[in-house]
């Protein structure tokens, strides 16, 4: 089948790599020239594991293309995939603007029957803005071609998007005409091979889906810093809370852990988006705004940790950092607690040297030279002179430390640990000061 992917990003590219391994001619389109070209030189300009060898696979077999050229895009696919980013607006409402371009595109150039199928997260009401564009567009030209919009939210992870795009739990195709539907069911047949896993729904549900979805898990994090939080108050161990419930089927032990709060390119904007699609209708989305407000908070856990432990007196100290990404096995910053942990450090005259084994290019991006912050290229570069040592990220090489190494390198013998690694005994016996989240 013929695809045209809009947006070559973490999902986009993901969606046009994906489908062109399992046999469809693929183009990628983007605005962004400089991505493009590195894309058709078969640099991958993000971090998540596989995507390079899958895209230079199918480029090399030539199923995958990369271009900026929006005509060319709008010519070749049957299929037309809206993959753009949607972020917040100033009042937290999903910035639409990146898709409406390209759905004015669309019907700038199309001269034939279309799918257009928004995989972007967008609020609901969406699609028929989508629709309206286009039919607008094409009334300009003067022309009638047919055409359809659906909804198919993407669910993929960072760090395991080619997995779950490739063995989803679900696929959700939200259509208005039943068309529509058969189009999409051929599409994602090869991703649909071992049992059912499309819910078929009407656009407007599927819409909905993705943030339900989101702002749930969103919730589960929240609910277990804001427990983790009381534990500290009542002397309690928020890990053995946690073994305690996760043990109970109808809660189940996935996304119930507590640290220093959520962040990454979806769940922050996702729910003060579903919380401002509430507040457009009237309705007061509390919960919502709870989940947000107690992240907010809980980024903040770990700089107060730390500023307690020295009275305030940061001046001067040396912190390394280890883990910046929002997540392991992403480069992704975006809305990540190390900035916050970063910043307030730095605000408060502390000195921050901080090591990620992926997102070391992009905190160079974000942070170009700030004085105050020095990446290094190894987790014992980072303990170089350092006081303490913060962990802000899960990776799995920070799991088995060498403890009495700490104990040697660290000044003031003192980890803040944001994601309650370690067994708080294991650490103390090193000699060191241990602090968690929701621990004695
Ligand atoms: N990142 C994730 O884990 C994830 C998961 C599920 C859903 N989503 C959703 O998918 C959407 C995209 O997210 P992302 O993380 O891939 O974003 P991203 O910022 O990584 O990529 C977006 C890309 O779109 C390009 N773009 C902007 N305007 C364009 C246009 N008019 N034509 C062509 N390209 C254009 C940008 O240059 C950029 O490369 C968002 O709505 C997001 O909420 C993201």
């Amino acid at each position: 089948m013929k695809i045209t992917v809009f947006g070559s990003g973490y999902v986009g590219l993901v969606t046009g790599a994906c489908m062109a391994d399992v046999g469809n001619q693929v183009i990628c389109m983007d605005i962004d020239a400089d991505k493009v070209a590195k894309l058709q030189q078969g640099e991958i300009p993000i971090f998540e594991p596989g995507l390079d060898a899958m895209v230079k696979e199918n480029q090399a077999a030539g199923r995958l293309k990369f271009t900026t050229d929006v005509k060319e895009a709008v010519a070749h696919g049957v299929f037309q995939f809206i993959a753009v980013g949607t972020p917040p607006d100033e009042d937290g409402s999903a910035d639409l603007r990146y898709v409406l371009a390209v759905a004015e595109s669309i019907a700038e150039h199309m001269t034939d029957y279309r799918v257009v199928i928004d995989k972007s997260t967008v609020p609901v009401g969406t699609a028929d803005k989508v629709k309206a564009k286009i039919e607008e567009v094409l009334a300009r030209r003067g022309e009638k071609i047919e055409f359809d919009v659906a909804s198919n939210p993407e669910f993929l992870k960072e760090g395991a998007a080619l997995n779950d795009f490739m063995r989803p739990d679900r696929i959700i195709i939200g259509v208005d005409n039943p068309r529509t539907a058969e189009l999409l069911k051929a599409l994602y047949a090869p991703f649909n091979r071992s049992h059912e896993r499309i819910i078929t729904m009407d656009v407007r549900s599927a819409e909905l889906t993705k943030y339900a979805a989101n702002a749930m898990l969103a919730t589960k994090i929240s609910f277990m810093n804001e427990l983790a939080n009381l534990a500290e108050y009542l002397g309690a161990d928020i890990e053995q809370v946690r073994q305690g419930i996760g043990s109970d089927s109808r809660i189940g032990y996935s996304f119930i852990y507590p640290g220093c709060g959520y962040g990454g390119s979806c769940f922050p904007k996702d729910v003060k988006a579903l919380e401002r699609t509430a507040k457009e209708q009237g309705y007061h989305a509390e919960l919502l705004n709870a989940v947000e407000n107690v992240n907010n908070r809980q980024k903040s856990r770990l700089f107060e940790k730390i500023s307690a432990h020295y009275q305030g007196k940061l001046e001067g100290k040396v912190i390394a950092l280890w883990g910046l990404a929002f997540k392991p096995d992403t480069d992704d910053m975006r809305e990540a607690p190390s900035r916050v942990v970063i910043e307030s450090l730095c605000r408060a005259g502390a000195r921050v040297q901080a090591y990620d084994p992926e997102a070391l290019a992009e905190a160079r991006r974000i942070y170009r030279d700030k004085p105050q912050l020095k990446l290094c290229s190894s987790p014992s570069a980072a303990l170089d002179n350092a006081d303490a040592l913060v962990i802000v990220t899960e990776w799995k090489e920070f799991r088995s430390p060498d403890f009495d190494e700490l104990n040697r390198a660290l000044g003031d013998k003192v980890i803040f640990d944001g994601r309650n690694m370690y067994e708080p005994a294991f650490v103390r016996r090193s000699g060191l000061a241990y602090h968690a989240i929701g621990r004695p």
